[in-house]
């Protein structure tokens, strides 16, 4: 495997990803909050399988147990909202981002300063008030110019048609589709879909190949535009 710093084509610069990984942390009070199953494994393979490649990486993660894989900067973040202005200050200087990391759709309208006790809700019912996050891959994507984005879509039913409709709203280069047996799990199958019209099925595969497949992806097509742009 080539050990050096994977240069673009025409510059000596290493080549500079943003890989986003694991779930966010929503807080309703300061003991409890919202999130999800998203173990962070995808993405920190991603960010593992980069940069043994001598891309130079900025892993930005959510709470996880994983270890900062060799020659990673490791920035964490816990809410929606950090790890927003987290991946939009690391993109700025950067050739590609690969959205990997669970963001939670919804944070609690208002985190509470003590704890929620059972006395403020109803005997039996309680409701929670929800606000919308912001969607960090669409915001940061809109103003990509030529620079590469990656997104994840985890589908149940006509997953296929769906991711279609996304990488092309989000303004994807590209839309990896999986399904929840991929979450927590060692193994996944997923779906490469490029906006040119590629498609690329990985079965059942340990999330380590899936990563190497990505990464190679990525620095093929980061490569590829950049030969473009010099040429
Ligand atoms: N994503 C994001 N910000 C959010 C939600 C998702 O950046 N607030 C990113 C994820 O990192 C992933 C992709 O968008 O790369 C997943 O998109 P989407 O499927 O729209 O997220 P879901 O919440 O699963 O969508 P939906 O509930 O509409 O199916």
């Amino acid at each position: 495997m080539n050990r050096r710093a994977a240069p673009r084509a025409g510059s000596s610069k290493p080549l500079h990803a943003v890989v986003s990984a694991g779930p966010t942390r929503e807080y309703v009070d300061p003991v409890r909050y919202l999130s999800n199953e998203s173990s962070g494994r995808m993405g920190f393979a991603i960010a593992a399988a980069l940069a043994r490649r001598g891309v130079e990486v900025t892993l930005i993660a959510g709470p996880v147990v994983l270890a900062t894989p060799a020659g990673v900067q490791r920035i964490d973040v816990v809410s929606a909202r950090e790890m927003h202005a987290a991946v939009r200050k690391a993109f700025g200087k950067a050739d590609a981002l690969i959205m990997a990391a669970a963001v939670a759709d919804w944070r609690p309208a208002r985190k509470l300063a003590g704890k929620w006790r059972k006395k403020d809700g109803g005997n039996t019912n309680a409701r929670l008030d929800l606000t919308r996050n912001p969607d960090i891959l669409a915001s940061v994507a809109r103003s990509k110019g030529e620079r590469l984005v990656m997104g994840f879509a985890l589908e149940t039913g006509d997953g296929e048609r769906r991711a279609q409709s996304k990488l092309r709203r989000k303004n994807l280069d590209c839309i990896v589709l999986n399904d929840e047996s991929a979450l927590n799990a060692t193994r996944s199958s997923v779906t490469i879909l490029g906006r040119d019209g590629s498609r690329r099925e990985l079965a059942r595969r340990s999330k380590e190949d899936i990563a190497e497949v990505l990464a190679e992806w990525v620095i093929d097509k980061v490569r590829a535009t950049s030969a473009h742009r010099a040429g």
